[in-house]
């Protein structure tokens, strides 16, 4: 049973914590869902335990993937995983991605604030410069939720991607380090004195 307490990052109405291997069954059933990995470049994935186990195992073992799930702050119920991927610490960059694989949580500001925590930790946290992502082009809901928190359109990669005989661009957005204000950190580091206000 999850807690408050177990919990690194705090938002209004989520929270995020540490990825968890009795979850792996929760995570499998999210990431084989067709409504939601429609919005993946892993769309019609039929993943079995075994390789939900390797890449949990993957996740752990490598310190350029940092994986959290985000939860209902009400409940502490497991709604999705968000994570940095391809964490380059030399230059400072890394990739962004995030599921919400409880459909009914969709379109309801918790992807929105839950990406925002993410870019917390990892701009204020890890002290990156530069956090990216590639989205499907007909994700809207995707595109409106990322450009909420402040990502700008970087580029486009045309015809990337395909379901069936249909083909879709991958829109390419980052954020710089300056551009994002914590919501939590800052004001967390600076009240114990580690950072000036
Ligand atoms: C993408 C995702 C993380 C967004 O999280 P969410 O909690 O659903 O999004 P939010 O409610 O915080 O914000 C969505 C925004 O898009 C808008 N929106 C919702 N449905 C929409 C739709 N069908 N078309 C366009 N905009 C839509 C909302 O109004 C909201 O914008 P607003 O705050 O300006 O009104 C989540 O829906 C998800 O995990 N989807 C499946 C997997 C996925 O697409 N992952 C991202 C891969 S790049």
């Amino acid at each position: 049973m999850t807690e408050a307490r177990d919990m690194i990052l705090a938002g209004e109405k989520t929270c995020l914590g540490p990825r968890r291997k009795d979850l792996l069954q929760t995570y499998l059933r999210w990431i084989n869902d067709p409504q939601v990995n429609c919005y993946l470049t892993m769309w019609g994935a039929a993943m079995s335990m075994e390789d939900e186990e390797n890449w949990y195992e993957g996740m752990t073992g490598s310190p350029e993937h940092r994986l959290l799930t985000v939860y209902d702050r009400e409940n502490f119920k497991p709604i999705g995983n968000t994570g940095l991927h391809h964490i380059d610490f030399r230059h400072g960059t890394a990739e962004f991605g995030i599921v919400i694989g409880e459909r009914e949580y969709w379109g309801r500001g918790f992807g929105t604030e839950a990406t925002r925590l993410m870019l917390d930790y990892g701009f204020t946290g890890l002290g990156l410069h530069c956090i990216r992502l590639r989205v499907f082009s007909s994700n809207e809901r995707a595109i409106r939720c990322y450009e909420n928190v402040g990502f700008r359109r970087a580029g486009r990669l045309r015809e990337a991607e395909r379901r069936g005989n249909h083909r879709f661009d991958h829109i390419l957005m980052d954020m710089l380090h300056h551009e994002f204000e914590s919501p939590m950190l800052h004001e967390l580091l600076a009240d114990e004195g580690i950072i000036e206000a």
